[in-house]
Parts: C-alpha cells; sequence; structure tokens
C-alpha cells in the first residue's frame, strides 16, 4: 500500500514541477513514507530519520517531510523534539504537499494530518518509478472500518472508501498500454470494495476483461465476507491467479474473539475448503500473529494446528507488537512474556518452513507459466519470475526477457523458490488454450 501510495505522490510532486534525484545527498525535498503497523516498522522510518539528520547538517536547505500512517501519532514529537523535520503529512493528505513545501520555505513547520471521507485519489495517475515495469499495484480503496482490535490501521488510515470503477479500469488500460503484465489491487479490505453497484467481483470481472495477457492478483480481503461468486470467477478466468492471501491471524475461536475477528475457526476452514474445492491447484498465504493479548499455551497450539491444517504455500508471521490507540491498547493487557513471543513465533515459522520445502518438492515435474520479472538476484544467468500461484521460480536466461511468459518444469525446489527448466516462451492465452471473450 505505501508502494502505491508513493507513485501517487510522486505524480502529485512532478505536476508541480520536481524531478526525482538519483541520491537522497543532491536532494532538496527528502519524503519518508511510513507505516505504524508494528513497532518495528516504526523503528525504521526512526533510523532513516537519523541518517537524514546528517544530510541535514550539511545541506541547510533541505526540506524533510514525514508521509503516511506515522504522520498523526507523532506529529508533535518528530517537529518539536526533532527538530529535524519540516512537513507532516497523513495519507489522505498527499494533495497537500506542494501547497506545504512552499509554506515551510521560510524556516516554518507545516502539518496536514486530516483523514478524509473521499479521498481515493482516483484522478491521479501514479508514476510508477520504483518497479521492475512488470507488475504493478493499483489502489481500488482505502482506509478500513473492520477494528481488529491489534490493529492501528482504521485509526491511521481512516474511513473505508472505495474509489470509482472507471477510473481503476483507466488506470488498469494505461497499464496494459505501457505494456504491464500484472496488477495486483490493494485495498486493506478488498472484498469490502463497493462503488455505486459495483462489487469487487464485478471489478474483479471487468479488470480481468481489459487484456487477457495481464495477470491479475488482489491484496488482501477479510475471511468474513469472501464471496462465492469471485472464486467462481477465478476458477474461469484463466488471468485471474488462483492464488489467494487469506488472514487467519490466529486458530483459536477464543483468541479470533478477542482479536475481533467476525468468523470461528470452523467457518474459517470451510471457507478454505471451499476455496480449494472450487479453485484446484489453488496457492494459499496468510497473516498470523504471535503472542496477542492474553495467549495461552492451548490457543498457541490451535493456530499451529490450523497452519497445519491448511498448509500454506506463504505465511507472513509477526509477534503481535501493542499499538497505541487500538481496542487492545485500552482494553486488554499486552501479557505474553516477550521470550514466549519469540518463542512461539520460531515454532510458527519453523512449522510453515517445513510445510513449504514440502510442498514445493511435490512441484518438482510439475509444470507453471511463469511471468518473467528480471534476472535473478543471484546471478546473471538466472531469470526470476512468478508462477501463476505466486511461488518464485528460477530458471536458466537463454534469452528470455522481462515480461515475457514461459512454460517451465520444476527439477528443484527450496522452501521458499522452486528451480526449473524452460520449455517454451508462450503467452498467457496460448498456454491456457482459450481466449477471454470481452
Ligand atoms: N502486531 C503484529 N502484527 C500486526 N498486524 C496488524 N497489526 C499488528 C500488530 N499490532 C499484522 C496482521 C495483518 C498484517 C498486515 O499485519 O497480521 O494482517
Ligand atoms: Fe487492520 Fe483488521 Fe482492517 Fe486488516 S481488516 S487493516 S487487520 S483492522
Amino acid at each position: 500500500m505505501n508502494f502505491a501510495d508513493s507513485e501517487i505522490v510522486n505524480s502529485i510532486l512532478i505536476e508541480d514541477g520536481m524531478t526525482a534525484t538519483e541520491s537522497a545527498e543532491t536532494a532538496d525535498v527528502i519524503l519518508v513514507n511510513t507505516c505504524s503497523i508494528r513497532e518495528n516498522a516504526e523503528t525504521k522510518v526512526w533510523n532513516r530519520l537519523k541518517e537524514i539528520r546528517s544530510l541535514k547538517k550539511t545541506n541547510n536547505d533541505l526540506t524533510v517531510g514525514v508521509l503516511g500512517c506515522m504522520a498523526e501519532r507523532i506529529k508533535d514529537r518528530i517537529i518539536e523534539e526533532e527538530q529535524l523535520v519540516d512537513i507532516v503529512v497523513g495519507p489522505d493528505a498527499y494533495r497537500d504537499i506542494p501547497r506545504l513545501l512552499a509554506e515551510v520555505d521560510d524556516g516554518r513547520k507545516a502539518v496536514n494530518v486530516l483523514l478524509s471521507l473521499e479521498e481515493t485519489y482516483a484522478d491521479i495517475a501514479p508514476v510508477r518509478t520504483t518497479g521492475n515495469g512488470v507488475s504493478s499495484f493499483v489502489s481500488i480503496m482505502r482506509g478500513c472500518d473492520n477494528m481488529c482490535s491489534f490493529c492501528v490501521v482504521p485509526f491511521t488510515r481512516g474511513r473505508e472508501r472505495s474509489r470509482p470503477m472507471e477510473s481503476i479500469l483507466k488506470e488498469i488500460q494505461q497499464l496494459s498500454d505501457e505494456g504491464y503484465k500484472e496488477v495486483t489491487l490493494l485495498g486493506q479490505n478488498v472484498n469490502s470494495y463497493k462503488d455505486g453497484e459495483n462489487t469487487f467481483t464485478a471489478l474483479m470481472d471487468a479488470a480481468s476483461l481489459i487484456n487477457p495477457e495481464i495477470r491479475f492478483r488482489f491484496s488482501s480481503p477479510h475471511p468474513k465476507d469472501f464471496p462465492d461468486d469471485l472464486l467462481h470467477l477465478i476458477a474461469e478466468r484463466p488471468n485471474l491467479c488462483n492464488y489467494i492471501h487469506i488472514p487467519a491471524q490466529a486458530g483459536s475461536d477464543s483468541m479470533l474473539e478477542r482479536m475481533r475477528r467476525p468468523y470461528t475457526r470452523e467457518q474459517y476452514l470451510d471457507l478454505i475448503t471451499k476455496m480449494k474445492r472450487i479453485i484446484p491447484g489453488l496457492s494459499l498465504s496468510t497473516d498470523i500473529i504471535a503472542g496477542f493479548c492474553g495467549e495461552t499455551e492451548e490457543e498457541h497450539q490451535q493456530t499451529m494446528s490450523l497452519m497445519k491444517e491448511v498448509e500454506y504455500d506463504l505465511a507472513y508471521m509477526f509477534a503481535y507488537s501493542e499499538r497505541e490507540r487500538t481496542l487492545a491498547y485500552r482494553k486488554f493487557e499486552d501479557d505474553v512474556p516477550e521470550e514466549v513471543k519469540k518463542r512461539r513465533l520460531t515454532e510458527i515459522i519453523n512449522q510453515q518452513m517445513e510445510i513449504q520445502k514440502q510442498r514445493n518438492v511435490k512441484e518438482i515435474g510439475n509444470r507453471h507459466l511463469v511471468l518473467v520479472e528480471g534476472t535473478s538476484k543471484r546471478s546473471d544467468e538466472q531469470m526470476s519470475g512468478r508462477s501463476d500461484t505466486n511461488k518464485i521460480v528460477i530458471f536458466d536466461r537463454m534469452d528470455f526477457e522481462k515480461g515475457d511468459y514461459v512454460e517451465v518444469e520444476v527439477t528443484d525446489s527450496t522452501s521458499a523458490t522452486l528451480k526449473a527448466k524452460p520449455i517454451r516462451k508462450t503467452t498467457l492465452v496460448e498456454y491456457y488454450g482459450m481466449a477471454v471473450e470481452a
């Protein structure tokens, strides 16, 4: 989400006549886009700001801004205590950046952290300078009304609002014209998307018809209202990836209740069973929190057993990090000792690595359609891409290029990647043997 937001800010700045520099040392303005989701995300930002402080010592004219989720919470500290930051801009106020920058020309400070009920930046075409030119994010909604008890997002990003479908489709058409091959639709809670009559399924349907050679993913849905019609659409549309990120957070009813996740373990597992039934070969990933308030050993074991039962292909696993303003902060105690949290997180991660290793070994001999994202980090002689099921696949470079679709056969695997033998360059339509009728 922050990558997508930075691209919106990029566009606003370019529109205002600015250009990007090659390095921080030569910049007149440095903006740091921040995340508040966990303590260590904020720690990273503080460290970055310390680095920038040394630049400010050698360049008196340097203007520094903090953007995004940390803005509201720490605006006083940032400006007064740190004496480092000149502007502070919340996630709904990016259009105001040029005005704020003009205001601080004479050494004053400027702040806009107002949240909005409407802002979706629908009319701003993001300028994509950081991506790989092959895959891209498109933001479809902002904010979140779910109020999970551990989560600060509803407070930092405000109320849920959807971007008009037409502007989303226009952006995807533009990406298509620019040669992009993969689009991930983004929102804090994508299946709450509503634009008048259009549901998230209607949006996916319309998006996937724009160009049958563009693959679509989305992140993240909520298990509480995952629509059946979307599962059927994914099953029948070749360019909707057979991959769903579906955050569970925990595996016991008691913990889910404390987390204010409105589903039971059984309902979640029923949803997973249905997903696997409707979409053969489906790949799944999840988010898990270890050591949330009051977590017992039994509850931890239930999280472990849920993960074992589902057999996720990928998981994002976190130790609980208390966030001010959340319900958990106000009502519960962050009472699982740090070393217990760490131990449980390690157990969860180790088990997940083992599951991934086993699942990936079973891939040996399978064929996949891989979209090439670039050369492998390890070797120029190898290409790296992802399968429809979101697995990272490495194979010999030959004369393949970024943005090619390549059919491969898996020859080896680890818990994180698949190694493969390239068979042929192809297209999505050719590979799946059917065109999508618009
Ligand atoms: N502590 C740890 N993890 C958190 N997440 C959200 N809030 C917290 C927190 N306070 C995780 C959830 C969410 C993901 C984006 O971040 O698992 O799905
Ligand atoms: Fe946070 Fe829950 Fe909203 Fe996700 S659904 S952003 S975890 S409040």
